[in-house]
């Protein structure tokens, strides 16, 4: 069984930054966002060790560390502190309040779990290694709105379903109200709310194929609840636990992500295989990305997870790739150009133009889009088997190859 960690910290960034650190290395993460709450979570959840942010509302890490000490349980387990200014006052004052070992802000996530590793062996076993899956989440984001996330999720996974038959799942993440069920004219009879306020642990299988929306196509959609109250209950946990599930139902995942770092987006982000970080050419967009890639490498997210898409979703006047590229210091991966109105009136119809008009050229790009994102293996699968998109994603592929030589 692997060991458990209790991590206490009031900031979402650095709470997952530590959860990645240590779950990629096997241990079994439980996270509190403020003292009173980790206090509680030690209780009832009995850690292995746990790491306290000195600096909290409330109760800070050094209150924490007394109280816990205080009890029998954790009179002997090993607590580290997260100190933010590194200062020998604040290490000291970490010691004195009963702490094993201390870490300075921001961390290496190797020496993080190394101390981790030396603690927990001066006090019990080693940990154990996480089940692997087939499936691929690839979640779209942008810090910046507007850009076009919520368009290319659809055709994205739409793409993915009929060049795979099926098997793949549309989800929305957008809590404060997301249209991916409208972008493909699905009435909303199911959504996140029938899910909303139950506990992570109930989850199953059963439960999410009656959640999720059945489109023609043979995607699933899991929409967000239609007024944003309904989805308010869910936690960075019931999301985990959702996209836990469903890895085991669906080859791939889509994500549409909102604009932020909160709690269930940074679930949804970590649940992902890979990231499409869309951006326009226009200075606002670039700069917003560069902060996204900022944050990225900070939660321990490997440059592989993160591919690079321009969707230039404004006729004149962008920025020109190679001034873009230079900013931000890495080629981009994908670009789509201006569609004039061909996205907004296929998605007012509820028909994304990868369904609609595969045989255009913006139908033919996004399907060819999805074929590039699509796992390796799938990729690779003779043609004499191949579903009608895939048929075209090859023939493509060889007018390409003949138009070269
Ligand atoms: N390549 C493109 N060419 C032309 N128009 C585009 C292109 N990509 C997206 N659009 C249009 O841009 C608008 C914004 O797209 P979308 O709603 O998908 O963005 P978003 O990032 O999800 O926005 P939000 O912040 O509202 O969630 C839509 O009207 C869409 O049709
Ligand atoms: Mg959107």
């Amino acid at each position: 069984m692997a060991q458990r960690i209790l991590i206490v910290d009031d900031s979402p960034i650095n709470l997952k930054a530590v959860t990645l650190a240590l779950t990629g290395v096997g241990y079994e993460v439980v996270a509190a966002r403020d003292g009173r709450e980790g206090l509680e979570r030690a209780e009832t959840t009995q850690p292995d060790m746990v790491i306290l942010d000195v600096q909290m509302p409330e109760l800070d890490g050094y209150e924490v560390c007394r109280r816990l000490r205080r009890s029998e349980r954790f009179s002997t387990r090993p607590i580290m502190m997260l100190t933010a200014n590194n200062s020998l006052h604040e290490k000291v004052q970490g010691l004195e309040a009963g702490a094993d070992d201390y870490m300075g802000k921001p961390f290496e996530a190797e020496e993080l779990q190394a101390r981790v590793k030396a603690l927990l062996r001066r006090s019990g076993s080693s940990p154990s290694q996480q089940p692997v899956t087939k499936c691929k989440v690839i979640a779209l984001f942008s810090l910046r709105g507007g850009v076009g996330v919520s368009s290319m999720a659809v055709n994205l996974a739409a793409g993915l379903a009929q060049l795979w038959g099926g098997g793949a799942a549309l989800v929305d993440m957008v809590f404060t109200g997301g249209h991916s069920g409208l972008m493909l004219n699905l009435p909303l009879r199911h959504s996140w709310g029938d899910l909303a306020t139950k506990a992570s642990a109930e989850i199953d299988a059963g439960m999410l194929d009656l959640a999720l929306l059945s489109h023609p196509s043979g995607l699933r959609v899991l929409p967000s609840a239609p007024r944003p109250e309904e989805n308010e209950p869910i936690t960075g946990d019931l999301v985990a636990s959702v996209l836990g599930v469903l890895r085991s139902s669906y080859s791939y995942i889509v994500l549409d992500m909102p604009h932020s770092f909160g709690e269930t987006t940074l679930a949804g982000l970590d649940a992902a295989d890979e990231i499409l970080l869309m951006l326009a050419p226009e200075i606002g967009s670039v700069v917003a990305t560069t902060c996204a890639l900022d944050v990225f490498s900070q939660l321990g997210y490997s440059r592989e997870k993160v591919v690079l898409m321009l969707n230039a979703h404004f006729e004149r006047g962008g920025l020109p790739r190679k001034d873009i590229e230079k900013t931000l210091g890495r080629p981009l991966d994908v670009v789509v150009p201006f569609a004039h109105d061909l996205f907004t009136s296929a998605l007012n119809r509820g028909a994304p133009p990868v369904i609609e008009m595969p045989t255009k050229p913006l139908g033919s790009l996004l399907e060819d889009i999805a074929f590039g994102r699509s796992d390796e293996d799938d990729r690779r699968r003779p043609a004499a088997s191949a579903s009608l998109a895939l048929q075209r994603v090859h023939q493509r592929a060889a007018q390409r190859q003949r138009a070269k030589s």
